[in-house]
C-alpha cells in the first residue's frame, strides 16, 4: 500500500516506522519532522497520575499503551541505535498544605477505587523518597507505574527508525487533501506537488482541524489547549532524584542527567504559542514551593505547545467514512504516552478492525446520527 502521513510528530512518525515495517510504502509530510507538540513536551508517561473522572475508557488506553512502552523502547533503541531515554521511575503527587492534602485524598480514593498502583505516604515517607522536597510538604502519593521518556531524543530516534525502515520524508507544506467521490485522492503540498496513493493518514495535531479538502465534519473538532513548559539544568546531585514530582499546580520531570522540564500550564487561546512571563513566574513559583533546590539551576528554555483535544479529552484514532482517509489526532495530555499503541492500531486499521481497546475512539463517534447516514 502506499501511504502519505500528514505531520511527523511523534504519532504520525511512529506509525511511518510500523507501516513501514509492515511493508508499506510510506512518505511522511512535515517541513520539520519531530517538532512541534511532540518536542515541547515533557515526555511523562502517566496514566495514573493523569487519570481523570470520567474518563475511564481512555484510562484503560492508557495503561495498556504504558505496558507497551519497556517492548517499544527496547525496539526502537536497535532500530534507530538511539537512546530515547525511557526510564521507570514511578512518580509522586505531593500536597503542600492542607488543601492540597484534601484534594490529593480525593484523588487517591479515586485511584485506588480504579484498581491502580498507588500508595499513600506521609510528609516525612515522601521526603525519605525525595530528599529534596520541602520540609513543608505534608505528604503524598506514589504511583509506582507511571514513567518518563526524553520527548526530544524519542522523535530523534523515530526520525532515524523511520528512515532506516524505508520512510521518506517531504518537508513541503500541505495545502490540501483531496477527497472526491467518498475517497481520498492525493495531498496537495503548497508549492502544487500532488502525492498520490492509496492512503492517507492524518496526524497534524491541532493543525488536522484545518486541512482544506477534507469534508466537515470527517475530523472531529479540535480545540488547541497550550502548555508552557521550561527546561532548567544543573548537576545531577543538585535535581530531584525521582524522575517526575508533582503538585496539584505543576510538575517537575528530571531526566536523571541534570536536566529538568517544568510543566506545564493548560490555557485555552486559539493557536497562541507565546512565552509568557506571568506563566514562567508561575511555574517556577509552584515548582519551586515543592523543590526549593531548583531555584539554583540554571533557566536554559521557556517553550510552548499545543495539545489537540476532541470534545471528551480522548484521541480520534481509525478509517473514516471517506475511504483511504485514516486519523490519528486529538491526544491532548497522552500524546507521548499513546504513541506506541496509536501506531500500531492505525496500521492494524488500515486493512483489519480496529482492536477492541481502540474501538470507543473512532473518528465518527463525534458525528450526529443524522449525519452518519
Ligand atoms: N501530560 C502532561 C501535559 O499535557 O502537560
Amino acid at each position: 500500500m502506499s501511504i502519505t502521513i500528514v505531520g511527523g510528530g511523534a504519532i504520525g512518525l511512529a506509525t511511518a516506522w510500523r507501516a513501514a515495517q509492515a511493508g508499506h510504502d510510506v512518505t511522511v509530510v512535515d517541513p520539520d519532522p519531530g517538532r512541534g507538540a511532540s518536542w515541547a513536551a515533557a515526555g511523562m508517561l502517566a496514566p495514573v497520575t493523569e487519570a481523570h473522572y470520567g474518563e475511564e475508557p481512555l484510562l484503560a488506553l492508557n495503561l495498556a499503551a504504558s505496558e507497551q512502552w519497556p517492548g517499544f523502547a527496547t525496539e526502537l533503541a536497535e532500530a534507530s541505535g538511539m537512546d530515547a531515554g525511557y526510564r521507570r521511575c514511578g512518580a509522586i503527587t505531593v500536597a503542600r498544605d492542607l488543601d492540597d492534602q484534601a484534594a490529593l485524598a480525593e484523588l487517591f480514593a479515586f485511584q485506588q477505587g480504579l484498581g491502580l498502583a498507588v500508595q499513600r505516604m506521609t510528609g516525612s515517607e515522601v521526603r525519605r523518597v525525595e530528599p529534596s522536597l520541602s520540609p513543608r510538604v505534608r505528604g503524598g502519593v506514589f504511583a509506582s507505574e507511571d514513567h518518563q521518556v526524553d520527548n526530544r531524543a524519542l522523535v530523534q530516534a523515530l526520525v532515524r527508525a523511520a528512515g532506516r525502515a524505508g520512510v521518506t520524508y517531504d518537508h513541503r507544506r500541505v495545502a490540501r487533501i483531496d477527497c472526491h467521490g467518498g475517497r481520498v485522492r492525493a495531498v496537495v503540498t503548497e508549492d502544487g506537488h500532488r502525492l498520490q496513493g492509496d492512503t492517507v493518514i492524518v496526524a497534524a495535531g491541532v493543525g488536522a482541524a484545518a486541512l482544506p479538502g477534507v469534508p466537515e465534519g470527517v475530523v472531529p473538532p479540535l480545540r488547541p489547549v497550550k502548555g508552557q513548559l521550561l527546561h532548567l539544568r544543573g548537576v545531577p546531585a543538585a535535581c530531584p532524584r525521582l524522575g517526575v514530582v508533582r503538585g496539584l499546580e505543576v510538575y517537575v520531570v528530571s531526566r536523571g542527567d541534570g536536566r529538568v522540564v517544568v510543566g506545564a500550564t493548560m490555557e485555552e487561546r486559539g493557536m497562541d504559542t507565546t512565552v509568557t512571563a506571568g506563566a514562567v513566574m508561575e511555574l517556577l513559583r509552584a515548582a519551586w514551593e515543592l523543590l526549593p533546590g531548583l531555584a539554583e539551576l540554571e533557566l536554559l528554555e521557556a517553550t510552548a505547545g499545543l495539545r489537540p483535544a476532541t470534545p471528551d479529552n480522548a484521541p480520534a484514532v481509525g478509517p473514516t467514512e471517506i475511504e483511504g482517509l485514516h486519523l490519528a489526532v486529538g491526544h491532548f495530555r497522552n500524546g507521548i504516552l499513546l504513541t506506541p499503541i496509536t501506531a500500531r492500531t492505525v496500521v492494524a486499521g488500515l486493512d483489519g478492525p480496529l482492536p477492541d481497546l481502540m474501538a470507543p475512539f473512532s473518528p465518527d463517534r463525534f458525528r450526529t446520527a443524522a449525519a452518519r447516514r
